[in-house]
C-alpha cells in the first residue's frame, strides 16, 4: 500500500486553514499543523490531525520538519491585522518576515516538493492604476503587513531561482464564509452578521463605497489544492473579479438576515484601500481555479453558519 503524503498547514487551526485541513483530510493526506493558537482554536481541528503548538518564527520550526517529514506545506500562519501591522510593525515582521523565511529555509533544506504561500491581494498593490489588478501591477503597500507579505514572496523567488523551491504565493482577495472570527478586524461579512444577530447596530468605517473582491473560504481551499501542480509556480491572485461595496454587503446582508436598521458610519481607517478588484486570469488559466460560490450563495451559507454558532456553546 503507498502510505499517504503528509501536508504540514501553518495556521491550520485558524480560519481558512481549519478548512484546508477537512479538506486535506478528505484527501487522503497526513496533516500536521503548527499554530501558537493566538488567532487560532483547537475545537476547529478535527481529531487525527497531528497538532504542533509552536510558533513559525521560533526554533521549533527545525524539530517539527525533522519529526513530522512533510512532503507538501501550506503556510497560512501569519499576524492577519493590518491595523496591528501599523501599530506594532516589528512583532508583525517576526511572524510575517522572518515566520516565513524559517519556514521556507526548513522546507529547501528538509526537500519538500511545494511551498503554498498565503499571501495578499488586498494589501499588495495599494490603490491600483488598473482594475481588475493583475500579478504584474506594481506592488506599493500601504501598510508593514502588505510589505511583510510582499517580501515573503520575494524571498521564495530568491529560493526557487537559488535552490530551487517550487512554491505558490496565492493573493486572496478578501476571504470570508464560516468560522471566521467575527471579533477580529478584518472579515466584515463575519463582524456583520454576528453584530446583526446580537442586535447590535454594526459600524461602517467611512462612507461604504470603499470596494473589495470577496471570496469564499472553499474556493481559497480548492486555489491551495490546485496550487500543488507541479507546474503552478509564483504569484496568483485569487478572487472573484467583481468589486463589492461595504453598502452592498450591508444591504445583501440585511436581506438574509431580515434586518432593517441603518448602519453607524467612524471615519475610514489608516491603511485601508478604497477600490481593489483582483484578476485571476492566470489562475484560471494555469491551475484550472474558478471561484465556485457567487456573493449571494456565500452570505446564505455564512448567515446560517453564524446562527448556528449563536446556539452552539464552544467546546
Ligand atoms: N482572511 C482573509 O481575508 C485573508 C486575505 C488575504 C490573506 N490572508 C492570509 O491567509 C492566512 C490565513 O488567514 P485567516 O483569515 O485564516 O486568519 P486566522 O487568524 O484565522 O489564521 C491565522 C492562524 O495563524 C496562527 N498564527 C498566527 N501567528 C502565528 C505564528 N507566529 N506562528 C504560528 N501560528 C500563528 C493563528 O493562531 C491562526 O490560527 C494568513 O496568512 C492571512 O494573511 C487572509
Amino acid at each position: 500500500m503507498v502510505s499517504p503524503k503528509t501536508a504540514l498547514v501553518t495556521g491550520g487551526a485558524g480560519f481558512i486553514g481549519s478548512h484546508l485541513v477537512d479538506r486535506l483530510i478528505e484527501s487522503s493526506y497526513r496533516v500536521v499543523v503548527m499554530d501558537n493558537l493566538k488567532t487560532g482554536r483547537l475545537r476547529r481541528l478535527p481529531p487525527e490531525v497531528n497538532f504542533h503548538h509552536a510558533d513559525v518564527s521560533s526554533a521549533a520550526v527545525d524539530e517539527i520538519f525533522i519529526r513530522e517529514k512533510p512532503n507538501v506545506v501550506f503556510h497560512l500562519a501569519a499576524q492577519i491585522s493590518v491595523r496591528d501591522s501599523i501599530r506594532n510593525p516589528v512583532p508583525d515582521a517576526e511572524a510575517n518576515i522572518l515566520g516565513t523565511l524559517r519556514l521556507m529555509h526548513a522546507a529547501r533544506r528538509h526537500g519538500v516538493e511545494k511551498l503554498v504561500f498565503s499571501s495578499t491581494g488586498g494589501a499588495l498593490y495599494g490603490n491600483p492604476d488598473t482594475l481588475p489588478c493583475r500579478e504584474d501591477h506594481p506592488i506599493r503597500p500601504l501598510s508593514p503587513y502588505g510589505l511583510g507579505k510582499s517580501v515573503g514572496e520575494m524571498y521564495l523567488e530568491l529560493y526557487r531561482q537559488t535552490y530551487r523551491l517550487n512554491y505558490a504565493a496565492l493573493r486572496y482577495g478578501n476571504v470570508y464564509g464560516p468560522r471566521q472570527d467575527p471579533q477580529g478586524e478584518a472579515g466584515v461579512i463575519a463582524i456583520f452578521c454576528m453584530a446583526i444577530l446580537e442586535n447590535k447596530q454594526p459600524r461602517i468605517f467611512g462612507g461604504g463605497e470603499q470596494q473589495r473582491d470577496f471570496v469564499y473560504v472553499k474556493d481559497v481551499v480548492d486555489a491551495n489544492i490546485l496550487a500543488l501542480n507541479d507546474e503552478v509556480v509564483g504569484p496568483y491572485n485569487i478572487g472573484s473579479g467583481v468589486g463589492t461595496s461595504i453598502n452592498q454587503i450591508y444591504a445583501m446582508l440585511g436581506k438574509v438576515l431580515r434586518y432593517r436598521k441603518k448602519a453607524v458610519h467612524s471615519p475610514a481607517r489608516l491603511g485601508d484601500v478604497h477600490r481593489i478588484i483582483l484578476d485571476s486570469t492566470k489562475a484560471g488559466r494555469d491551475m484550472g481555479w474558478q471561484p465556485k460560490t457567487g456573493l449571494a450563495e456565500g452570505l446564505e451559507l455564512t448567515a446560517a453558519y453564524f446562527r448556528g454558532a449563536l446556539r452552539r456553546t464552544p467546546a
